[in-house]
């Protein structure tokens, strides 16, 4: 699958992408603080990248897309997204990453867009959510700014690297809601 937005374009991971993800992903912190070490700490060369992405790449058949995120005007990879349908309830769970070099410029904006439109669109979802940690002011300024709500505090839910147990948030946005929003 391919979905060509407004200034970017997202595409099933391919292998030519495994260097890109390692670097800007697997081995930067400042990318990954708030994202899943359960497995981040799993991948440690290369080529375990490479096995996680033909992993992801295949995902869809279990209704879990994942997507590199490319730049449409250059073709320069920026990031990464999911978007896991769950068919029976009628939920869409969306996430994201920018490369640090792409952060504040709008970019995951767009992606966040066309994730909730994709998920709206294709699949018959009454809802889409999301999670955050309490101290990722990023994502949490992203979900709020296309107006997901907070449906729920998890305390002490989730491990950093760093072994700090952190409390998160989940956020979503109905279709109805969807639909009133200007975006
Ligand atoms: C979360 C992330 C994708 C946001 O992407 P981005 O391109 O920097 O976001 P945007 O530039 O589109 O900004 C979206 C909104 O959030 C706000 N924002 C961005 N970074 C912020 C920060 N550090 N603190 C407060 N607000 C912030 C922006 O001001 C903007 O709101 P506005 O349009 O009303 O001004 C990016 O920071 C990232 O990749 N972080 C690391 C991975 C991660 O934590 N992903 C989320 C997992 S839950």
């Amino acid at each position: 699958m391919k979905i060509v937005g407004e200034r970017i374009i997202i595409r099933y991971p391919k292998v030519e992408d495994t260097k890109f993800y390692y670097q800007n992903y697997i081995k930067d912190k400042d990318v990954n603080t708030y994202l899943e070490h359960a497995w981040i700490s799993k991948i440690k060369s290369i080529k375990d990248m490479q096995k996680e992405l033909r992993r992801r790449r295949n995902g869809y058949k279990k209704k879990e897309y994942n997507f590199t995120i490319l730049n449409k005007e250059t073709n320069e990879l920026m990031g990464g997204a999911l978007l896991h349908i769950n068919e029976y309830h009628q939920r869409g769970e969306i996430g994201l990453w920018l490369a640090k070099k792409y952060w504040g410029k709008g970019y995951g904006s767009k992606a966040f867009k066309l994730l909730i439109d994709c998920g709206f669109n294709n699949f018959n979802l009454v809802k889409i959510t999301s999670g955050a940690c309490f101290d990722n002011k990023a994502s949490l300024a992203l979900q709020k700014k296309f107006g997901f709500k907070n449906e729920g505090i998890g305390r002490k839910h989730f491990r950093l690297a760093s072994g700090r147990m952190i409390d998160t948030i989940r956020m979503g946005i109905l279709r109805e809601e969807w639909k009133k929003c200007q975006f």
